[in-house]
């Protein structure tokens, strides 16, 4: 039995959460976009990089149940860490900073990447984050390298929140049950029924949208359009991410790995690097909507909803809704890959 918005907003209710974002974002019909890919679709924006804290993006969303766990457990410090340009490490940065906690970020620079102060990183440095860089590669060797921080602050007397991806991407996930909770409202509003969600996600953001149009019952196919592989598998560990999510909300199982659309063929030359489909989309997003997608994450997702309204997957009057997740101060970081030819 499918549930309702307010059953599931009333359900989130009862998890520890503090107020970050801006919510709900809006809803937007792009007919300008819509109208350069031939008019048959109707698409429509979900502006979740309109969430504020730090120029917005999905994290905001993330950071409410995030820092609601970190004070729930007095937390007295932030050890958060990823690639240099991460909005996620920003937009902690920035939770911390509205919550008067301390952070420290451990920003991986392999494979050489500039450490210059621009983008996301200039933003870390605004908002008082205590910035080290390191060679561990993100994934599992710098989850590693993160929990061995977290544990000299614990034996030096601190009670740190640490990324921990067990602990955190199932909260993570539950605010984008939030999301679709909102998007179900504002398509109800519109009177549209949604033939797909696209959203780019390899992790606690698509387990969250999954899990939320599955309790919606929703008949919006979940497209996850994800920025990079992991060293593992995907749908499974998405699957066992949203599972955990609706434990928290105290609903048994919901998913298994097969219901779960992660499209890997969007990443281009690889996770971080521009490709031309992305470019593509955020050229085509600027000139119609005067909307900025980023290189890394959005881009390719609206890449793969503008190749999939190409091929016709949909029937003309049909409606799509891409949730975009925010990344744009990444651009300022790389202007030649946003204005030059990806692979
Ligand atoms: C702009 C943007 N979009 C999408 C994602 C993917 O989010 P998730 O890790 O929840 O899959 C990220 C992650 O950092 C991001 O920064």
């Amino acid at each position: 039995m499918a549930l309702s918005t307010e059953e599931l907003f009333a359900a989130l209710e009862e998890i520890p959460r503090v107020s970050l974002a801006h919510l709900p974002t809006p809803l937007e019909e792009l007919d300008g976009f819509s109208a350069a890919l031939g008019g048959r679709v109707r698409i429509f924006i979900k502006r979740d990089d309109c969430t504020g804290l730090l120029l917005g993006g999905n994290k905001a969303r993330h950071n409410e149940f995030l820092m609601g766990d970190a004070l729930e457990q007095d937390c007295d410090m932030v050890v958060w860490g990823a690639k240099v340009q991460s909005n996620n490490c920003r937009q902690t940065a920035a939770a911390c900073a509205r919550l008067g906690l301390p952070c420290y970020l451990y920003l991986s620079k392999a494979g050489g990447i500039s450490t210059e102060p621009q983008g996301n990183l200039l933003l870390d440095y605004l908002v008082g984050a205590h910035v080290a860089f390191t060679e561990a590669k993100i994934g599992p060797e710098l989850d590693a390298y993160l929990l061995a921080r977290a544990e000299e602050f614990r034996t030096s007397g601190h009670n740190p929140y640490v990324w921990d991806r067990d602990r955190v991407v199932p909260r993570s996930a539950l605010s984008y049950v939030d999301c679709t909770a909102e998007i179900a409202d504002d398509l109800e509003a519109e009177d549209v029924e949604a033939a797909a969600i696209y959203v780019s996600s390899a992790g606690g953001t698509g387990a969250g949208v999954a899990l939320g149009a599955h309790l919606l019952g929703m008949a919006a196919k979940v497209r996850l359009i994800c920025p990079m592989t992991w060293p593992w598998n995907i749908p499974d560990a998405l699957a066992r991410d949203a599972n955990a999510a609706a434990e928290l909300m105290g609903l048994p199982p919901q998913l298994t790995a097969s219901m779960i659309d992660a499209d890997e063929s969007y990443i281009g030359p690889g996770y971080g690097l521009p490709s031309k489909a992305g470019q593509e989309a955020l050229h085509l997003l600027a000139r119609t909507e005067a909307i900025l997608l980023d290189p890394v994450y959005s881009a390719k997702a609206m890449a793969a909803l503008i190749a999939d309204v190409r091929v016709g997957k949909y029937p003309a009057g049909s409606s799509v809704v891409f949730i975009h997740t925010g990344g744009v101060p990444a651009i300022f970081a790389d202007p030649a890959g946003v204005l030059g030819s990806g692979g």
